[in-house]
């Protein structure tokens, strides 16, 4: 029997880890837990090597803290045995790179600045390797991004619109627009392989409307495709109220059980650019196996999210990330996105 998926996968590290800009003078930590894929582990150790890079690989326990599970949702605190084990922590904070095969990555851990502070840069990855492999990145996509970025950054306001009935408006003073690209050659910057997208945090007080999700538009992390569309109306930047089928009873059950007054407020938003992303594939895994960055990133999307909110200091772990594929994203009037396809210099 021949190992070929194997060489696939290291040829798919050694290419992304180019775009990482991995060179012979840095360190590299391969960062796992028990549940990690052993076939990224070895691949990521054998690229770092292919780049002459001195490397090590870690595996901490595994297990994610309550209240939400924590397995490729996008929302999790990533692992708590990090948060424990200083020695690790210190180990992360001198590597240059550390490529994260975690199941829930740190993407909403406070252990994750203090790492990037450091100036390591960390690469996250969990989708299996053919949606890796489809979204592989290009320099440019970080050039298009960073452009993406300049565009919230120069703006007032963000317009959002749809057939469905959407409008909402934020106000984007002091919204810390951020992107996410698929690699980082940054010291310091954490990204997502795959991804491309770019975001921003409204303050909550200034961001309001309706919110219209229509069928197939898609919840994470419960990783399903709406069925009957929900109607949210947004005050202030807080969910008042919720109306349609069974999503929006999910959806009002969901901030009811969570107990939690910081659950209904709006988080990051943004839109898609990721050309290569596949909408449906998501129906096509079973849910521990993907994150959904085909659905998250789908290029044309409008990606709105609920729950926390680092530059208002709220870190609730209930974090919805609702991409929408019909909506018209406008920056002081001019589209960004036309009924969930890119608009502008986005959109050659
Ligand atoms: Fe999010």
């Amino acid at each position: 029997m021949f190992e070929l998926a194997g060489a696939e996968v290291g040829e798919l590290f050694a290419k992304e880890f180019e775009l990482c800009a991995l060179n012979s003078k840095e360190n590299v930590v391969v960062l796992a837990e028990s549940a990690s894929r052993p076939d990224y582990v070895a691949a990521a150790f054998g690229a770092a090597q292919r780049h002459g890079a001195a490397v090590a690989t870690v595996t901490l326990p595994a297990g994610s803290p309550v209240p939400l599970p924590s397995v490729r949702t996008g929302t999790g605190y990533g692992l708590v045995s990090l948060d424990s084990n200083r020695p690790v922590l210190d180990l992360l904070k001198a590597a240059d790179f550390v490529m994260d095969l975690t199941m829930e990555g740190f993407i909403h851990a406070p252990v994750m600045s203090e790492i990037l502070s450091a100036g390591t840069r960390i690469l996250y990855a969990c989708e299996p390797p053919e949606i890796l492999a489809r979204n592989m990145s290009t320099p440019d996509d970080k050039r298009e991004a960073q452009a993406a970025v300049r565009r919230i950054a120069d703006a007032s306001t963000m317009t959002v619109t749809s057939a469905a009935g959407t409008h909402l408006t934020a106000d984007l003073t002091d919204s810390h627009p951020g992107y996410q690209c698929g690699f980082t050659d940054d010291p310091g910057r954490w990204d997502h392989w795959p991804s491309k997208m770019v975001l921003c945090w409204p303050d909550n007080e200034h961001v309001s409307g309706k919110l219209v999700l229509e069928p197939n538009d898609i919840i994470f992390p419960f990783k399903s495709y709406v069925e009957s569309a929900v109607e949210l109306t947004i005050e202030a930047g807080r969910i008042v109220s919720i109306h349609g089928g069974r999503e929006a009873s999910m959806l009002e059950g969901f901030f009811a059980d969570s107990a939690d007054p910081d659950a209904r407020f709006t988080s990051h938003m943004g839109w898609g650019l990721q050309k290569s992303a596949d909408w449906w594939s998501m129906a096509m895994y079973d849910k521990e196996s993907v994150m959904g960055m085909d659905g998250r990133c789908a290029a044309g999307n409008f990606l709105i999210s609920t729950g926390p909110h680092p530059f208002k200091d709220r870190h609730t772990p209930y974090h919805l990330d609702i991409p929408l594929r019909g909506c018209s994203v406008s920056l002081d009037g001019v589209p960004v996105t036309v009924d969930g396809k890119l608009a502008g210099a986005d959109a050659s």
